[in-house]
């Protein structure tokens, strides 16, 4: 039975890997402090916060496989430190937010990182713990690169905005489309292959990412499995902008827009992911799924991203 200890484990992603692990029979032990949630039935939960000296006494032991989920540089390092001459294999999970760049269409692992400066910023954190874990761990060492993660239960709401917007009725406001694409991972694919992986002592830097997806036909695929048959009304940048709209994600956003200058950021290689063993699922099937996940949590609830349909309503009918 494969000892495997998960630094996190109490989230979204984290309790999916979890699963995965469960499920081949692995021996799971997570370390967190709960605050983001439980672990599923049948892993075992240590306490602790990892900002505390001694965090890491109750697993200070032999692991087959050791899988990072934090991106606080403080939090990884101590865990290399403690933990890094412990484990046969590590997985630090990490971004495709490292990128330096975001407007080079299908950039891979070789692409310029950025540099840190500021560890308050995710981009900057992620890059420093990578390269304090990659300092320790070296040849035993998998980073997993993620792009966009999506599926049921995703707390940032926002590939789900799409299938529950077109899942009510009235004109639903769209960003234009031309050089615009998506790029998701689904969360089950991702979490599957990081079991996986590990399990394989697959090492390096693999940048799990989807097939690059024109935006209007991710909008399409949304509009088909949500059986959206409103008129969609589409707006240029500049009067979303001007109507205080944002790009991405979080209040007022319309998720998944980004400026056309970063549109390399949803068209990234996904060679080695594929070439390491990486599934994907069709997005015809995610997009089912979360859209079950989204009625069942009720498609008109408070969410972190997208707009409200009040929202959507009032600049419509200003720019119409
Ligand atoms: N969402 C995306 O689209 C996306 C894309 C690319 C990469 N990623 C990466 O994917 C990962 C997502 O992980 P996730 O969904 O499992 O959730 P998360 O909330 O990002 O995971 C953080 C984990 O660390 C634990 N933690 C945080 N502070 C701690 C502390 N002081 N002491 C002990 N444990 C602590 C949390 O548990 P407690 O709060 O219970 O302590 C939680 O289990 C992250 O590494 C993220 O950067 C996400």
């Amino acid at each position: 039975m494969r000892s495997v200890l998960v630094l996190g484990g109490t989230g979204w992603l984290g309790r999916a890997i979890v699963r995965e692990l469960l499920a081949e029979g692995a021996e799971v032990t997570c370390l967190a402090r709960g605050e983001s949630g439980s672990v599923p039935d049948g892993a075992r939960l240590v306490r602790a916060d990892r900002r505390s000296p001694g965090a890491y006494d109750e697993v200070l032991r032999d692991w087959e496989e050791v899988i990072e989920l934090a991106w606080e540089p403080g939090l990884v390092t101590s865990a290399v430190e403690a933990l890094a001459d412990r484990a046969a294999h590590w997985t630090l999970v990490s971004t495709v937010s490292v990128y330096a760049r975001n407007d080079q269409p299908g950039g891979d692992e070789s692409a310029a990182l950025v540099e840190p400066a500021d560890l308050s910023q995710y981009p900057d954190a992620k890059v420093a713990a990578e390269r304090a874990t990659a300092a320790r761990l070296d040849s035993r060492l998998l980073i997993a690169r993620p792009g966009l993660i999506v599926g049921p239960g995703d707390p940032s709401d926002r590939f789900g905005y799409w299938p529950a917007r077109f899942s009510r009725t009235g004109p639903a406001l769209v960003p234009t489309t031309e050089g615009r694409f998506v790029q998701v991972i689904d969360v089950a694919d991702l979490a599957g292959w990081i079991q996986r992986a590990g399990k394989a002592g697959h090492v390096g830097v693999v940048d799990a990412v989807g097939a690059a997806i024109p935006m209007q036909e991710f909008f399409e695929a949304a509009v088909d499995v949500s059986g959206y048959d409103g008129d969609s009304v589409t707006v240029d940048d500049d009067a979303l902008l001007a109507a205080d709209v944002h790009y991405w994600a979080g209040p007022r956003s319309l998720p998944l827009w980004l400026p056309l200058s970063d549109s390399g950021f949803a068209q990234r290689s996904g060679r080695a992911y594929l070439d390491a063993g990486g599934t994907l699922r069709p997005l015809r099937d995610t997009l089912a799924d979360v859209l079950a996940d989204e009625q069942a949590r009720g498609v008109d609830r408070p969410r972190r991203s997208g707009l409200t349909a009040a929202e959507e309503a009032a600049i419509v009918s200003g720019v119409t």
